[in-house]
């Protein structure tokens, strides 16, 4: 296979942005979970590039976390992150009550923390299962719903799914997949509640993504590579700017929908 087929084109990143589109989240409260790494760190890297203050939560990586805060502080952007894990109700609420207590409101909302254990389902553990059903279903339900008396008009919701929702190669993602589908019926739903209000609700639904959860260079990197058509993993910068997209004034007339990101691989 050719570099060519294999390499990530080489991609606009937010500082090659003219002020127009660099200012285009400026004002704006954004609340990303999970942004410490991955492709969680690289949404909140390009919303804070675009001008907007975002907040992020992270489960333990701190020195990540902080890591991430000073490159954005240095390219003049506003950052920061906080411990708090998705599963745990309280800890979500307390974040999304400082977020307000600093800026008054939320304008972006944006449920990527979740992950899990990928094994056929009759090898899972009552905690594995537990786990999964807790991180990706209800902390993605209860970030929104705590978020929705905060959100102006214009406000916009995204969350993280997966093609796993719909996409299924092997015996090792049912239970993964369907927290994942849970997503994106959720927001399919609440397209309903929120449109009338001005705010919208979107699904981005990755592919393989090089992140550290899943490393391209990884143990199933090859096993992957070879179904996904354009002949490499995506990266988090891609997924950042369809967010990034989707968060803007631009993205008003989307509402409910999900988009997978995926480079052919579920095609
Ligand atoms: N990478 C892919 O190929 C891929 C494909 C489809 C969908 N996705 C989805 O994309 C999202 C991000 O995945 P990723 O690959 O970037 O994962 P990752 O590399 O493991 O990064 C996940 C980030 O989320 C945080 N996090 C995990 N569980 C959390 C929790 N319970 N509460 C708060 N923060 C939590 C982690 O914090 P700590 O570092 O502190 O643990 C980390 O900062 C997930 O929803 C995943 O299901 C990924």
């Amino acid at each position: 296979m050719s570099t060519a087929t294999t390499s990530p084109p080489s991609l606009p990143q937010p500082s090659d942005y003219s002020p127009v589109i660099a200012g285009r989240h400026g004002g704006k409260s954004a609340l990303v979970t999970g942004g410490a790494r991955g492709i969680g760190a690289g949404i909140v890297e390009w919303l804070a590039a675009e001008g907007a203050d975002v907040t992020f939560t992270y489960a333990s990586a701190a020195a990540e976390a902080d890591a991430l805060v000073g490159r954005i502080t240095s390219n003049g952007g506003t950052a920061r992150g906080i411990a708090a894990d998705s599963s745990d109700r309280e800890q979500i609420r307390e974040v999304i009550d400082q977020v307000v207590a600093r800026a008054g409101h939320l304008d972006v909302v944006v449920s990527n923390a979740g992950g899990g254990t990928m094994r056929p389902v009759a090898e899972l553990s009552d905690g594995e299962v537990d786990r999964m059903i807790d991180v990706n279903i209800r902390g993605t339900l209860d970030t929104v719903r705590f978020s929705l008396p905060h959100l102006r008009r214009g406000g916009r919701v995204i969350t993280i799914g997966s093609v796993s929702a719909h996409h299924f190669p092997n015996d090792v993602t049912s239970l993964y997949g369907l927290t994942k589908g849970a997503v994106a019926s959720l927001v399919r739903g609440m397209s309903r509640e929120l449109g009338p209000r001005g705010v919208t609700i979107n699904n981005v639904q990755p592919g393989p993504v090089d992140t550290p959860a899943n490393p391209a260079d990884g143990p199933v990197g090859e096993l992957l590579r070879a179904s996904i058509s354009v002949g490499r993993f995506g990266t988090v910068e891609e997924v950042a700017s369809l967010v990034s997209y989707l968060a803007s004034d631009q993205g008003a007339y989307i509402n409910g929908a999900s988009f997978d990101i995926d480079g052919g691989y579920s095609a």
